[in-house]
Formats: structure tokens, C-alpha cells, sequence
């Protein structure tokens, strides 16, 4: 069994939804967990409190952190404060995310799209979603990188494949793709035992229940479309036992698979002179198949492929 005994590990947003119940699900594996959510309930008492409130009834060990995420000065002290008290971090969860589906607002499902979307909530969406990584992940790679251990957890989204309502929701999560692909790198050429990956996660929560995409989903998922069926595959991203780094998994409803961004074998244009607008109009079907895809290992790797299809279209043939 897959245990984090004598470990630490921070979950942002765990107050409630998918992070509560990576937050219960860690403390119940022996993980010391610090409870991240800023938001305060109706009478007062902090949601990260509650949560820590279930995890010590049930014999566990957990801190809550009211913390603001999408701070940097507020994640700098929280990681001082885990380095104080705590002496390590074993592990970091970074799920805390925006959406305007959160408030129930339908009419956001257009107004929030490309044309008309308020860039104060696009701000906003970047500054929890994507420099949130850097705001937490850089102090606390800091304590990884000084005890050569780390694991980190990033949370994306189907939106990445395009939400017509949210658009600013799926382009800040999709760019966490390439920030643990970068990060897994900069792991591996220092020979640090850090693993950085990404889990998109699906769940009936609070989130995105405002346009009613859970409730449309619920009966074909049979109920399993919960929490608790996210929380496996973190625990698993987020242990010593994590075989993987720069992935994405999709999990949802007790399904896993795997998300990653693709290059097609493409088309080379082997004539004299430069391509021309035309050829690429001529050729956009050879340009777009997938077929022979391949999923590059970062832009080194992207660069070899197009360099290898264009050397050997232009080979002499024998
Ligand atoms: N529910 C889904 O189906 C779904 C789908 C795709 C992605 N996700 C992602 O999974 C994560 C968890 O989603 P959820 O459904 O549990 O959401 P949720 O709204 O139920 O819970 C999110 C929690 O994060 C907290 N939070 C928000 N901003 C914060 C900040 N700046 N600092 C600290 N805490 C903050 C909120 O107070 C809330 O308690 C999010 O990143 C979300 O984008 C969820």
C-alpha cells in the first residue's frame, strides 16, 4: 500500500470539492497535511479549519492555511511557515481554481468567452492558475531542491480542449502543461528526485455546477463522478512511489487516461523557392492528419522531429 508516512504535503483549495478530498486522503495515508483555502463559511469559521477539523477526528495529523493562493507574498510565508514548523515538504498540491461556473452564473456561458470576456477576470484567472505555480512552487521548490525530493501535483481541466464560457479558465491550465514538462526537466538535468505532474481532474463539486455540466454527466458517470475518484491518481502523482514526470493525467468518475499535447508527421515541401500560402492549402489535409503523431519531449525533441521529416523528404531517393 502506498503510504507518505513522516511526509508533509500542502494542497491548496482544500477546503472543500476535489481538494478535501485529496487533503482527507493523504492525511488518512499518514501524510502531515497543511489544509490551504482562503474562503471563509457563512458563520465565520475558516473552510481549511473544517477540513482539518475531520482529518484530526479521524486520527490524522493536519494545519490549516487561509492563505491566499494567488499571492506571492501569502505563498512565500506559507512555505517559510511549513519550513519553520513542519522542518520539509514532501509534497505539493496545487489544486485552488477559478471559474465562473462556481457562481451559478449561466449567462457568464457566453459573456465570458473570447470577444467579450472581462479581462479583470482573465487577470485574475492567470494570476491563481498559472503565476499561483510560480508564487508556491518556487519556494517550495527551494525545500525540495535542499532535501532532493520533492513531488508536485498541478491541477488543469478539460477546458484546455476549448470552453466556450471560460476561456481564460482553460488557457491558464493549459499552460501548466508546459510549466511541469519544464519543471520535470530542470528535475532531471540537476539530478533532483522532484517529479512535477498534472492531474485534470472531472467531479460533481461546487465547481461548474453553474452550467449544469454535472448534472448533464451524472447519471453516465453512475455516481462515481465524485471527489474520492480524483484523489487515487494524486496520491499516487504525489508519492515516493510516482514512476512519472511532465504527465498529465485525466481522471474522472473512476476513469484514467492521459492528456498531452501532439505533432503530426506533417507535410515538407521539397520544390525550389519558399512555401508558399498555396501549397499549404493544397496540403493542409497531409498538414493536419493524425496519423504518426508523435507527442514531443520538449522543444529540443519537437525541433529533431521537423528537422529529421524535412532531411529526409529532401534525401536523394535511390
Ligand atoms: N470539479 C471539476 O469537475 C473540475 C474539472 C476540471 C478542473 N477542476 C479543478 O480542480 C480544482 C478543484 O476544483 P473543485 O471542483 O474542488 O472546486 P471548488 O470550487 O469546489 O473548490 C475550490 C476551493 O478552492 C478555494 N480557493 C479558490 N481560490 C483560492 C485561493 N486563491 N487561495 C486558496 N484557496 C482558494 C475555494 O475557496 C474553494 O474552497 C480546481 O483547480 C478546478 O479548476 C475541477
Amino acid at each position: 500500500m502506498i503510504r507518505l508516512d513522516e511526509q508533509v504535503a500542502i494542497v491548496t483549495g482544500a477546503g472543500r470539492g476535489i481538494g478535501r478530498a485529496h487533503a482527507l486522503l493523504l492525511a488518512e495515508r499518514g501524510a502531515t497535511v497543511v489544509v490551504n483555502d482562503l474562503a471563509v463559511e457563512a458563520d465565520g469559521a475558516p473552510r481549511a479549519q473544517l477540513v482539518v477539523d475531520e482529518i484530526v477526528a479521524r486520527g490524522g495529523r493536519a494545519y490549516a492555511s487561509t492563505h491566499n493562493a494567488a499571492s506571492e507574498s501569502a505563498c512565500a510565508e506559507l512555505v517559510q511557515w511549513v519550513d519553520r514548523e513542519l522542518g520539509r515538504l514532501d509534497a505539493l498540491v496545487l489544486n485552488a481554481g477559478l471559474t465562473l461556473f462556481a457562481q451559478g452564473e449561466q449567462s457568464l456561458h457566453v459573456g465570458q468567452g473570447f470577444s467579450t470576456a472581462d479581462l479583470a477576470t482573465v487577470r485574475a484567472q492567470v494570476e491563481l492558475q498559472l503565476m499561483g505555480v510560480y508564487y508556491l512552487g518556487q519556494p517550495a521548490w527551494a525545500l525540495m531542491e535542499r532535501a532532493g525530493y520533492g513531488r508536485i501535483v498541478l491541477t488543469s481541466t478539460s477546458a484546455i480542449f476549448g470552453y466556450r464560457g471560460d476561456g481564460s479558465y482553460g488557457a491558464a491550465k493549459c499552460a501548466v502543461l508546459s510549466l511541469a514538462r519544464t519543471m520535470s526537466a530542470e528535475a532531471v538535468a540537476k539530478g533532483l528526485d522532484i517529479r512535477v505532474n498534472v492531474v485534470s481532474p472531472s467531479a460533481a463539486t461546487n465547481l461548474g455546477s453553474g452550467n449544469g455540466m454535472h448534472d448533464r454527466y451524472a447519471a453516465g458517470f453512475s455516481g462515481r463522478n465524485t471527489p474520492e475518484n480524483v484523489s487515487g491518481a494524486v496520491l499516487y502523482l504525489a508519492s515516493r512511489e510516482c514512476a512519472v514526470t511532465g504527465e498529465c493525467l485525466r481522471v474522472g468518475g473512476s476513469y484514467v487516461g492521459r492528456n498531452f499535447i501532439a505533432q503530426t508527421p506533417g507535410w515538407v515541401h521539397t520544390g525550389d523557392g519558399a512555401l508558399s500560402p498555396e501549397a499549404v492549402m493544397a496540403h493542409l489535409g497531409d498538414i493536419t492528419a493524425e496519423d504518426g503523431y508523435v507527442v514531443p519531449t520538449d522543444a529540443e525533441d519537437c525541433m529533431t522531429f521537423m528537422m529529421t521529416r524535412v532531411r529526409d523528404a529532401l534525401a536523394p531517393t535511390p
